[in-house]
C-alpha cells in the first residue's frame, strides 16, 4: 500500500483526476497505517461476503514484504478466536491466475507467511493442546501456553473484577506480590513458605486459617480481615480450575517470547475455545506484556500489529465491561506512541466501542448489510456509495482514508494462505491422544532421539501430576539430553512386574456447537 503503486487494484475511476493519490502519498500510508501519523485499521462487513479476514491476512503480508527495513523491526501478534481461522498461515493457499496476475502488478510473492510462531493452551488434561492445529504434521510447531501464579497474579484484577472486588482484597492481593512471592516467607505461627505455584499459595493460606484457630486469635493477620483474606484464596484458587490447561497449579509456565519477537514473525495465540475469563486474561496479559517491553524498548521489534477478529463480541458498544474490552481502548488509544498498532474487524460497525473503531486512521468497509447502512453513522455516505456497499462483490472493499477526499473502491487478490476452512479438510485435527501418547508427542517434538517405547516405559505408574510438572520443567529447560532429564526429574525407577492397563484420558473441554 505504500509502494509506489497501490496494493491494491482500483475498480472505479475516480470522479476527479484530483482525487486519485499520489505516488507521494501512498508511500506515506505506511506511517499513515502503522505509526506515527495515524495508526490503526479497521474493518466492517457481513460474514462470509466481506472477506474481512481475508484482507487483514493480505495486508499483513503486504506488509510484511514492503514495510522499509529502516523503519524498523515489525511483528504481528493474531488473537486466533474462532475455530480454524488464522491456523494455517504457514501454508500455501489456492489461487486463480487473476489472483497470481494482481499480486505481480503490485509487486508482492504471493506466498505463506514465512515465520509463524503458534500458541495454544492445552487442555484440562494438562498434555493435549487447545486447537484445531493438531495434525500430527502440524502440531510439532505448536507450543503451549502454560501460565503459573506468578503470572496470574499480576493480572488478579481481570478474575475478580467481575465480582465485587474490593479496596482490601486488592490491597492483599498486592501484598502477596510484593512480600511473599517466590520470597522466603514466616507465616508468623513458626512456619516457613517459599510460594511459587497455586499449591504452594494454598500450603500458606492453611497455614494461616489453622495458625488463627489453634492459637484462638482475633480475626486479622497482619492487618488483613480473614474474610479478605478467604475471599481472595477462594478467588485465587477457583482461577486454576476455571482456566484449567491455561493456568497450571504447580507446573512451571510457558509463555510468548517476550523480549525475543522476531522481525516479520507472526505470533498466533489460539484462544478460540478458551472460555470468556480465560479469553480475558489471554488479552490482558498479552498486550500489557506487549506494551511494557515496547515502552522499554526490548521487544526485540520496534512495532506490532496486534489483529483481534470479530470486535462485536470483543468490544461491544455496549455490554459488560471486560478486560478485552479495556485492553482494545487502550491500544487503539495510547498504542501508536509505542508501535502497537490494532488491525481490527467486525461484522456490525456501528455496534462496537465508539472509541475504537473512532480511532482507527483507515477504514476498509466490505460487503455490507443494508440495515447497518441505515443507522446513522453512515449518513455521511451518498445513497449511491450505499448502494454498491450492499452489493459490493467478494474481494473488493471500499477504503476511506483522510488522505482520500472520496471513498475509494479497490480489489484485493486472495491471501496466499491456506483458508482455515479447508486446513482442516486438508489437514484433520488429531483425535485428543492418551496421556502417555501426548507426553511422548511433546518430549519428541523437543528431541528427536527420543523413542515413544523409552518415555512410556518411565511413565508408566506415575502421578500425571508428576509426569507434567517434569514435562513442563524440561520444555522449560531444554536440556541437551531430554530424556536423560525427564528421567532425572521423575526419579530412578524400578521396572513393574506386569505393565497395567491404563485408562485413556477422556476429553475434558466441551467442544462447542459450531461446526469448528
Ligand atoms: N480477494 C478475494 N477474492 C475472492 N474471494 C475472496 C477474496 N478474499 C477472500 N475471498 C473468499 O471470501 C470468503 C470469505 O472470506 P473471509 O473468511 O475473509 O470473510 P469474513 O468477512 O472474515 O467472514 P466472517 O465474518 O464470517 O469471519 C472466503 O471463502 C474467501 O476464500
Ligand atoms: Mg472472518
Amino acid at each position: 500500500m505504500w509502494r509506489r503503486r497501490c496494493a491494491w487494484t482500483r475498480t472505479s475511476p475516480a470522479r476527479s483526476r484530483r482525487a486519485f493519490p499520489s505516488a507521494c502519498t501512498l508511500r506515506r500510508a505506511a506511517d499513515f497505517l502503522l505509526g506515527p501519523e495515524a495508526a490503526h485499521l479497521n474493518i466492517s462487513g457481513v460474514s462470509g461476503l466481506a472477506t474481512k479476514t481475508s484482507a487483514v491476512e493480505f495486508l499483513l503480508a503486504s506488509i510484511f514484504q514492503h514495510f522499509p527495513a529502516h523503519k524498523g523491526r515489525i511483528a504481528a501478534l493474531c488473537f486466533n478466536v474462532k475455530g480454524p481461522d488464522l491456523c494455517f498461515l504457514d501454508r500455501p493457499g489456492a489461487l486463480d491466475d487473476a489472483d497470481r496476475r494482481r499480486y505481480e502488478r503490485l509487486g508482492i510473492t504471493p506466498q505463506p507467511f514465512e515465520r509463524v510462531r503458534y500458541y495454544a493452551p492445552c487442555k484440562a488434561d494438562g498434555v493435549n493442546l487447545n486447537t484445531l492445529r493438531t495434525h500430527p504434521d502440524l502440531v510439532g510447531d505448536v507450543e503451549p501456553l502454560v501460565w503459573g501464579l506468578e503470572e496470574v497474579l499480576d493480572f488478579a484484577e481481570v478474575l475478580l473484577n467481575r465480582d465485587d472486588i474490593d479496596a482490601k482484597a486488592d490491597a492483599f492481593i498486592d501484598f502477596l506480590s510484593d512480600r511473599v512471592l517466590n520470597k522466603e516467607f514466616d507465616d508468623g505461627f513458626g512456619g516457613s513458605h517459599r510460594v511459587q505455584t497455586f499449591a504452594d499459595l494454598d500450603g500458606l493460606f492453611r497455614a494461616i486459617f489453622d495458625g488463627l484457630e489453634l492459637t484462638g486469635r482475633s480475626d486479622m493477620w497482619r492487618t488483613h480481615h480473614i474474610a479478605t483474606i478467604r475471599k481472595v484464596r477462594n478467588r485465587l484458587s477457583n482461577i486454576s480450575t476455571r482456566c484449567k490447561g491455561l493456568v497450571t497449579d504447580d507446573g512451571p509456565s510457558n509463555d510468548l517470547p517476550w523480549g525475543r519477537f522476531e522481525d516479520r514473525t507472526v505470533y498466533v495465540v489460539d484462544v478460540a475455545n478458551v472460555d470468556a475469563l480465560g479469553q480475558d486474561l489471554v488479552f490482558a496479559r498479552a498486550v500489557s506484556k506487549l506494551r511494557e517491553h515496547l515502552e522499554r524498548r526490548d521487544l526485540g521489534v520496534e512495532a506490532v500489529v496486534v489483529f483481534v477478529d470479530e470486535l462485536n463480541k470483543y468490544a461491544p458498544a455496549d455490554g459488560p465491561e471486560t478486560y478485552v474490552r479495556k485492553m482494545l481502548l487502550d491500544i487503539s488509544e495510547r498504542g501508536r506512541y509505542l508501535g502497537l498498532v490494532l488491525f481490527a474487524a467486525e461484522q456490525f460497525r456501528s455496534q462496537v466501542h465508539r472509541r475504537v473503531v473512532g480511532n482507527a486512521g483507515t477504514t476498509l468497509f466490505g460487503r455490507m448489510d443494508a440495515d447497518e447502512l441505515a443507522t446513522p453513522g453512515y449518513q455521511v455516505l451518498s445513497p449511491a456509495t450505499k448502494i454498491k456497499l450492499a452489493t459490493l462483490p467478494i474481494g473488493e472493499l471500499m477504503v476511506r482514508h483522510p488522505h482520500f477526499t472520496q471513498p475509494i473502491f479497490l480489489r484485493f487478490p486472495r491471501p496466499a494462505v491456506l483458508r482455515g476452512r479447508d486446513g482442516v479438510e486438508r489437514f484433520p485435527p488429531a483425535t485428543d491422544l492418551p496421556f502417555e501418547e501426548a507426553v511422548v508427542r511433546q518430549l519428541v517434538r523437543l528431541d528427536r532421539r527420543i523413542r515413544p517405547n523409552q518415555v512410556k516405559d518411565l511413565i508408566a505408574e506415575r502421578r500425571p501430576d508428576d509426569v507434567r510438572r517434569a514435562l513442563a520443567a524440561v520444555r522449560r529447560t531444554r536440556p541437551d539430553d531430554a530424556f536423560a532429564y525427564f528421567r532425572k526429574l521423575l526419579g530412578a525407577r524400578v521396572a513393574p512386574a506386569a505393565t497395567p492397563a491404563r485408562e485413556p484420558v477422556p476429553p475434558l473441554n466441551p467442544i462447542s456447537e459450531e461446526p469448528y
